[in-house]
Parts: C-alpha cells; sequence; structure tokens
C-alpha cells in the first residue's frame, strides 16, 4: 500500500531517526497545530509546543463526548498521539488508529501500550475504504488529516457507515474564507508546487461546504468551533524550528520555500481567510 505522498512526513522521520531533540518533543507524538487558550502565553519552546499540541486533541476529543466502553476510530492517526493520549486519559476504550502510511503506524505501535484496561490497536488502510464493517464505532476522530484524503465525501460517507446511530464525528480542518474559496483552488496547480511540502492538500472546503456534506450524508452539524487565534502561534514555532534546522545544516537547506509557506500560512491565519476549525457531526 502506498505510504502518502507527504513530503513533511520524510522530514520528520529522518529527524526522529537522527534523535532530533526539537522535533521529538514538538513533532515526535502529535503531528498537528498546537492550541493556546491565551495565545499570549506561547513562547517558541518546544515544550510549550508538544503541551499545546496535547491540548488541541484534548479540545477536539472533548467536542465527541467519549464515555467508557466506547469504541473509538482515530483516522489519518499520525504517530498515534490522540490514542495515546486518550489511552492515558480513559478507561475500558476499544482504540483503533488507521493510517495510510506503514511507517508511521510502526512509530505509533512502538508508543503506545495499551493502559486502565483500554484496547489498543493500529490498521492500514485509506480513510476513504474503511475496512470495517457497518455500525461499528461510537466515535471516528479525524485530526488535521482530512485535507489529505482523496475525497471529503467519500470519507464522510465511510465514517457515517461505520458509525453507530448516535455516534460521532469529530474533526479539524483548515477552512478557507468565501473570499479566499477561489485561491484555494489553484493551490493544487503547478505554480504553487514549489510550495508542495505537504503534499496533496485540499483546502477548498468552506463551512457552506462541511453544512452541505453533513445533510447530503445524514450527519448533523453539531459543532463548528473557529480556533484561528487559539493556533496562530504554530507559526512562530515553526518558524523557529525550521530556522534552526537551517542553521545547523545549511546544506539542508531547502531554498527558504518552508519559510515562505509559514510566512503566508501565518498571514492567511491572521487575515482570517484561512481559519482553523474544530467541527463536531451526529448521526442521528
Ligand atoms: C497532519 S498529519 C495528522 C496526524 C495525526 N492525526 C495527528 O494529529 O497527530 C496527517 C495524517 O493523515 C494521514 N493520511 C493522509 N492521507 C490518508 C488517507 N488517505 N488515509 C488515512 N490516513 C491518511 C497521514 O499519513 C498523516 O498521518
Amino acid at each position: 500500500m502506498s505510504q502518502g505522498n507527504m513530503p513533511y512526513f520524510n522530514y520528520l522521520l529522518t529527524q526522529l531517526e537522527r534523535h532530533n531533540p526539537s522535533v521529538e518533543t514538538s513533532f515526535g507524538r502529535h503531528v498537528h497545530w498546537g492550541y493556546w487558550a491565551d495565545p499570549r502565553t506561547a513562547t517558541t519552546e518546544d515544550a510549550d509546543y508538544a503541551q499545546a499540541a496535547e491540548q488541541l486533541t484534548k479540545e477536539l476529543c472533548a467536542l465527541a463526548h467519549i464515555t467508557e466502553n466506547s469504541r473509538i476510530l482515530d483516522v489519518g492517526c499520525g504517530f498515534g498521539g490522540t490514542i495515546a493520549s486518550l489511552n492515558e486519559t480513559h478507561q475500558s476504550l476499544d482504540l483503533t488508529g488507521l493510517n495510510i502510511d506503514g511507517r508511521q503506524l510502526a512509530r505509533a505501535q512502538a508508543l503506545v501500550q495499551p493502559l486502565h484496561a483500554n484496547a489498543v490497536r493500529f490498521c492500514q488502510a485509506d480513510a476513504c475504504d474503511l475496512p470495517f464493517p457497518d455500525e461499528q464505532f461510537d466515535t471516528v476522530l479525524a485530526v488535521e488529516c482530512i485535507f489529505h484524503f482523496p475525497s471529503r465525501e467519500q470519507f464522510f460517507k465511510e465514517a457515517f457507515r461505520t458509525l453507530k446511530p448516535g455516534g460521532r464525528l469529530a474533526l479539524s480542518d483548515f477552512v478557507p474564507s468565501r473570499l479566499f474559496l477561489p485561491f484555494t483552488r489553484g493551490a493544487s496547480s503547478e505554480r504553487f508546487q514549489k510550495f508542495n511540502y505537504f503534499g496533496h492538500c485540499n483546502v477548498s472546503h468552506t463551512l457552506g461546504h462541511y453544512r452541505k456534506l453533513a445533510k447530503a450524508t445524514g450527519f448533523e452539524l453539531e459543532v463548528a468551533h473557529n480556533i484561528t487565534p487559539n493556533i496562530l502561534p504554530t507559526y512562530r514555532y515553526l518558524q523557529r524550528l525550521l530556522g534552526a534546522a537551517q542553521g545547523k545544516q545549511a546544506h539542508e537547506k531547502n531554498d527558504g520555500k518552508s519559510d515562505a509557506l509559514v510566512a503566508l500560512l501565518t498571514t492567511l491565519g491572521k487575515l482570517r481567510l484561512l481559519n482553523y476549525y474544530l467541527l463536531a457531526f451526529r448521526k442521528p
């Protein structure tokens, strides 16, 4: 099976192999943006970033109303950070992490050992073709990964099919404003390939599209929190991390492409043109 074409994971896996202490701390468990309840308190320290990344997971899981004895599927599970967090804070959960990339799953498997009578397993598959029977899960989570999937609609259909009635899908995503939408459509064009650090990314789904998608697939949209102000310090941290990497290893410098991308994301976030949302949907 394909490992997905995500150059940033090649970078992270190489740095983790080399035991880069910054990358191990900030992206060794969660591979997503941080959440600061008060963004003014953010520093650019690795440990502060790691704590903020953990907090983003907690904010998202809170929307899913997870209770004891639940069956949880975390799609696009990365290095298993969300599964690890639930495993540490809950008991008697049945936890499945799913990812398209076997290299990430190998790290997840090594990092997460079941605690508190939880069951933990990992599975290699495509989020748009879930290898599970109907009505298996109480919760489906998708933390900062849906923009990579071949189709949001197909993933929603699969999440709906595999959720029990009353179950929830909770996810986080980059959501453009309507004003910015026409520009996101060009993001996969040739012109932007030089920024192709993140691989296939579709960030052309507005909140209006999510409302329509929920209706078309049978979900009720329960929560749509725009948390853009709370994630913005992520970009300052990334600038610091990438700057340090380039300073140390000039031969690995990528001509400032990643710096330019981070600067662009900062501006788009500050102008609320590309927002970060936590979304929760309920299967009636
Ligand atoms: C930004 S990372 C987020 C990882 C994890 N959810 C976290 O928060 O730490 C995006 C993840 O989506 C996964 N992914 C991309 N395309 C996928 C697909 N079609 N099916 C399953 N996982 C996919 C990637 O391998 C990666 O682990």
